[in-house]
């Protein structure tokens, strides 16, 4: 179940979904409910574990290392998601190099 004002996030792969609310970081959100789906290592945008891609949705992003999100990967709908924050529901696949 999730509040109002909150988007549902959607792990391709395994089908997980959990909920994040506007202004939290999807790693963070995923980790609140005990899910592992995504790796999580440094989470401050620096390590690229938590390397996604973006299939549907709107979203933006805190500061990435460009060693892991180049400007063609960000033009491809890839992120980190420790750095990254809903707009919408969103569809995301694991996308580590
Ligand atoms: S956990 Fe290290 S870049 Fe996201």
């Amino acid at each position: 179940m999730r509040r109002t004002g909150q988007f549902r996030i959607t792990i391709l792969g395994g089908e997980t979904g959990f909920a994040c609310a506007p202004g939290e970081r999807v790693l963070v959100a995923m980790e609140q409910v005990g899910l592992r789906c995504i790796p999580v290592g440094c989470r401050g945008g620096g390590c690229g574990l938590c390397r996604v891609r973006a299939c549907e949705g709107n979203y933006r992003t805190g500061r990435m290392s460009a060693a892991h999100i180049t400007e063609q990967d960000e033009a491809s709908n890839h992120a980190l998601a420790c750095q990254l924050y809903p707009l919408s529901d969103l569809v995301l696949q694991c996308a580590r190099k």
